[in-house]
């Protein structure tokens, strides 16, 4: 049988891959959330993986709470965990609130650990205390072919639907992008460089876009050139500034 996992035609109930590499050693990664409690997630993609240096590696599908926790904190507990703790592994899978401590939650005793700050699970047969060395972020494809366009993508912006608006600064033109790279809409522009997109006025309705007359290397000359434009009417909103708080 062949099937390729960006189809996943593989006619089964369940994709193969996570049953193909098997066994698959299960762990309890053990973080501290940025606001204090402990968070403690199953994960049976982790592994170690080199003995000099020693190096462990865990491997979130989505950007969960265990990655930016390790992230943010600096360090990390893998915990072994036995078949006698499955029930509890299990449970502890369920995403809560940042602010609630699975281990508080399900009644899993924790210990302090000597190397990091972030506790261990106690009964664990055995704790690797890690520092965090990188994240590494894979699965990079092309979202969008730029080529009809004859222009790369300068500025962009996320709309409250989710969709991407991208200035064409070759061509002349803003697109708009559904989340699967999709074009929703392309808008000419009267200037001949728009550069930038952005959102605002009082209930977040209008575009802005900027454009460039004049760089060192490159003139844009005709009737509009420099301006910064606002487009009503388009029956999109932005999204709300988030403040920066500290
Ligand atoms: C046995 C088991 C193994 C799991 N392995 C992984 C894994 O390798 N990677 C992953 O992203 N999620 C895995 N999960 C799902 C996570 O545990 C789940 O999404 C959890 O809510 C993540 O918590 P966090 O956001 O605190 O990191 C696994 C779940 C179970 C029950």
């Amino acid at each position: 049988m062949h099937y390729t996992p960006d189809k996943n035609d593989h006619g089964l109930a369940y994709s193969p891959f996570n049953a193909l590499v098997s066994p698959r050693p299960i762990g309890w990664i053990s973080t501290l959330t940025p606001t204090g409690p402990v968070n403690l997630a199953p994960y049976s993609f982790y592994n170690a993986v080199s003995g000099h240096p020693p190096f462990v590696m865990f491997a979130s599908s989505t950007p969960k709470d265990s990655r930016r926790n390790a992230e943010q904190a600096g360090e990390f507990v893998v915990n072994l965990a036995g078949f006698a703790m499955r029930d509890a592994m299990g449970r502890s899978s369920e995403a809560v609130a940042e602010e609630v401590s699975e281990p508080d939650l399900l009644g899993i005793d924790m210990a302090p650990s000597i190397a990091v700050k972030t506790p261990r699970v106690a009964l664990a047969q055995a704790a690797l205390e890690c520092r965090y060395d990188k994240t590494v972020i894979s699965n990079k494809q092309m979202f969008v072919d730029t080529e009809p366009f004859n222009s790369g993508a300068d500025g962009m912006t996320i709309d409250a639907e989710g969709f991407l608006w991208v200035a064409f600064v070759n061509s002349g033109e803003i697109a708009r992008f559904d989340p699967l790279g999709r074009t929703a809409l392309v808008v000419d522009m009267p200037c001949r460089m728009p550069t930038n997109v952005g959102f605002g006025g009082p209930t977040l309705d209008a575009l802005y876009v900027t454009s460039l007359k004049q760089t060192p290397n490159i003139t844009a000359d005709g009737p509009g050139a420099g301006w910064l434009y606002s487009i009503t009417g388009l029956g999109v909103k932005g999204l709300p500034e988030t403040r920066f708080n500290g």
